[in-house]
């Protein structure tokens, strides 16, 4: 049998393994107050790489959703609005704060947040948004923002998977008071677990900062309630090597997603991914929809593609109003989150794939789709 092509695989080389070598080397692998010398120079490279004033590196892309909602001062009984089309981290935070997720339909063109929707869900305990760059496409992040100011809303922008992508010349981020973003092993970048949130807000920096390591600014006194949220040495010495070589794992991702989509593009079941006019992509997931299909269906294609190596995988087949912990909040529909669960999936684009191996994927899917 073929050997699997994987829907993502870190991509490492001696350059990480240097790096951490040094750290461990050195002795010193953490440091209390949050931002120890690795750390502090990945945040800094990284605030850069966004045009962020302020990058405050964590542990998790859910440690930093977490923050940035208590941070934003998300208290129990308060509403947060956010597409249920996404994963599950993104209302895990709202549910850690006590706060109520209430969730919205998406567009089905882009799979993000419908901005009409969102424009109804708000209510008076509506304390903030949370857009999410699905799949490494932006939201519509300046119309939100601009809904979200007439309301008073705090906007947190989850770009978990939107590293490396722009909307409107500018990168994730930019329009929101907070993004969110993710260094989990399958990410653009990895630290293996990891996470930063940027900002251009200096308040909410100082507190980041704070909460991050149990609400104290150096002595063993706490300010604020706080977490253990803080990124170790080793990640932020991964973090450092791979945010050196994203360019080049972004060209091959876009490279990858447009000979898949110049393949695919007259295969008449698929709706493939759009990049539309003013937004860039990041080419996390490869997300095509087979037209038309129910679940059984599409779940069949993916086995098919599975079994001929390609590592096609469903992001995202149940949308969180409809997992058992979430129906608490929710006992609504959204028609469009809801097809779009039946009948996506992802293709490998990731930047170890080569161009003969996207061939295959392309001829392979032509054939299932047959
Ligand atoms: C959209 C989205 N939000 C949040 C997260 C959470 O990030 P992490 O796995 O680093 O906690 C992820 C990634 O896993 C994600 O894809």
């Amino acid at each position: 049998m073929r050997k699997m092509i994987p829907i993502n695989a870190p991509q490492i080389d001696e350059r990480e393994i240097e790096m951490v070598t040094k750290v461990l080397k050195s002795g010193f692998l953490t440091s209390r107050v949050g931002s120890s010398s690795r750390v502090a120079s990945f945040e800094q490279d990284y605030a850069r790489f966004v045009e962020a004033k302020h990058a405050v590196a964590v542990n998790s892309g859910t440690a930093a959703l977490h923050m940035t909602l208590s941070a934003a001062g998300v208290m129990p009984s308060d509403e947060v609005i956010l597409p249920s089309f996404t994963f599950v981290a993104t209302a895990e935070a709202v549910a850690l704060c006590g706060a109520k997720p209430v969730f919205v339909d998406i567009t089905p063109q882009t799979y993000n947040i419908d901005l009409e929707k969102f424009r109804k869900a708000i209510s008076d305990k509506t304390k903030a948004v949370i857009p999410v760059d699905l799949y490494g496409l932006p939201a519509d992040m300046q119309t939100i923002s601009k809904i979200a100011k007439e309301h008073n809303l705090a906007v947190i922008e989850d770009a978990a998977q939107a590293h490396g992508a722009s909307y409107r010349g500018k990168p994730p981020g930019y329009f929101a008071d907070m993004a969110c973003w993710s260094f989990y092993a399958s990410k653009n970048m990895t630290t293996g677990e990891g996470g930063m949130i940027t900002t251009n807000n200096d308040e909410y920096a100082d507190a980041l900062r704070c909460m991050r390591t149990h609400g104290e600014k150096g002595e063993y006194v706490s300010y604020m309630l706080g977490h253990n949220y803080r990124m170790p040495e080793i990640a932020a010495a991964m973090g450092l090597a791979q945010l050196e070589k994203l360019p080049t794992f972004l060209e091959k991702r876009r490279r990858n997603a447009q000979r898949l989509t110049e393949k695919l593009s007259r295969v008449e079941r698929l709706t493939l991914p759009m990049e539309p006019r003013g937004y860039k992509h990041s080419w996390y997931l490869y997300t095509v929809r087979l037209q038309g299909s129910d679940r059984a269906e599409r779940d069949k294609a993916v086995e098919e593609l599975r079994k001929r190596g390609v590592g096609a995988t469903v992001y995202y087949g149940t949308p969180i109003h409809l997992m058992p912990y979430y129906r608490q909040f929710a006992q609504y529909s959204l028609p469009e989150a809801e097809k779009a669960s039946e009948q996506v999936f992802s293709l490998p684009v990731h930047p170890g794939v080569t161009l003969q191996e996207i061939n295959y994927i392309a001829a392979s899917l032509i054939e299932v789709v047959r």
